[in-house]
């Protein structure tokens, strides 16, 4: 598969080439049927190797290579879902907004069948053809239906070639039109009724299953209906509770994303810290003090403090000294946290004049960021 090179944002199989190499080189045991790795690698992939290196052949030179943990916090969740996935039954990943739950659909998919590209967006104006497959019109007026004339969506090739297909956002969807999955799911089998003989159904291939990911926010999994959610195994991905763990992701992905566009800014831990500190409060609607602080309608995801940490660190390459300061975060959290709630930019004062106050008393970081308050009185 070609990505252009200024592409926004490569696929993960493009972005770890090198990584699920070194992985497939050093991976003895037996594959399931289709599948790029062993389950074990699949595992190693998405969590780290725990700084190990594994020696390969990249491009033509004998190389050593770490893997990077990708999805952070909840091993025994990755674990689960490579259970289902190597059973009959789908994979529906559910959880709030900004929990990675399609990076980890996206990493278990490249891992597992070599790319990530047969997905389909759901959103409420998705069509049963857009699921099962459409006609090229020239040629359907043309010819009458042949199989030159089908337009295979990604479900239909991923069943063709026994590939993972990816499912956003799939609760968007009306249910009558999620509901086109019942009996594809069940039978493995998707039926052109338009065409005859052998050319008339499609049998998934081993190695085909669906992940589907669905935001418990916006329109929940409760209206799917209940002869769809039998055929799914359903995960709840959590917001990362562990404050060490998501202040070292939003660390390494600002870096990483500053790193991407050549610029060079300080990211000092203390400010990252001041801004992880920031998400978990407002977030659990709790201070590690104990204090209660009422929690804004918007989803502080870890997702939006990655987002605030690199929006923060391009202010301060481009606007400020080239070193990310507390000003920086406030003036970026705000684009945030006030969405469509006028209430929250109430919550957000409170927050500044009794948490972040008190502790700028005796830690001047947390004092600078009060300071910069200024940009919370719009
Ligand atoms: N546990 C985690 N491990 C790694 N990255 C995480 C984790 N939680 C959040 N992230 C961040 O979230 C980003 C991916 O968010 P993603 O779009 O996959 O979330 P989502 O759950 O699909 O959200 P939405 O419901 O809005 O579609 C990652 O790039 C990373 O910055
Ligand atoms: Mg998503």
């Amino acid at each position: 598969m070609t990505t252009p090179a200024r592409s926004l944002r490569p696929p993960a199989e493009v972005t770890y080439a090198e990584e699920l190499a070194a992985l497939a080189a050093n991976d003895p045991g037996e594959r399931p049927t289709q599948w790029k790795l062993t389950p074990r690698a699949v595992r190693q992939f998405i969590l780290g190797s725990d700084g190990a290196a594994l020696s390969h052949v990249w491009q033509g030179k004998k190389t050593r290579t770490r893997i990077t943990p990708k999805f952070l916090g909840d091993d025994a969740l990755v674990e689960r879902c490579l259970v289902t996935l190597l059973g009959q039954r789908g994979l529906l990943l559910v959880g709030e907004p900004g929990t990675a739950k399609s990076l980890l659909s996206e990493l278990l998919s490249a891992a597992i069948s070599g790319h990530s590209q047969f997905t389909i967006q759901g959103t409420a104006g998705t069509t049963d053809d857009q699921i099962k497959y459409s006609w090229n019109y020239a040629l359907l007026l043309a010819e009458g239906p042949s199989p030159r004339a089908l337009v295979p969506s990604p479900l239909f090739r991923g069943m063709q070639t026994g590939t993972l297909v990816r499912f956003e956002e799939i609760t968007r969807c009306q249910p009558e039109i999620q509901d086109t999955l019942v009996s594809l799911l069940s039978d493995k089998a998707l039926h052109i009724p338009e065409l005859s003989g052998g050319d008339a159904v499609v049998f998934a291939e081993r190695g085909f299953n669906l992940i589907a990911t669905a935001n418990l926010r916006d329109r929940g999994v409760h209206e799917m209906s209940s002869a769809l959610k039998r055929r799914f195994n359903f995960e709840t991905v959590q917001p990362l509770a562990n404050k060490a763990l998501e202040l070292q992701l939003v660390k390494d992905q600002t870096e990483a994303l500053l790193r991407d566009s050549g610029l060079k800014v300080e990211c000092p831990v203390d400010v990252l810290e001041i801004l992880v500190t920031t998400f978990q409060d407002l977030r659990l609607g709790r201070t590690e003090e104990g204090t209660v602080v009422e929690k804004p309608s918007t989803v502080m995801s870890t997702a939006e403090a990655v987002a605030v940490g690199h929006a923060a660190a391009l202010d301060a390459a481009y606007f400020g000294q080239g070193r990310m300061e507390g000003a920086h975060v406030a003036r970026q959290i705000v684009g945030t946290v006030l969405k469509d709630n006028p209430e929250d930019a109430k919550k957000l004062r409170q927050y500044f004049e009794v948490v972040v106050k008190a502790r700028g008393q005796n830690q001047p970081s947390w004092q600078r960021f009060y300071e910069s308050r200024k940009w919370l009185l719009r």
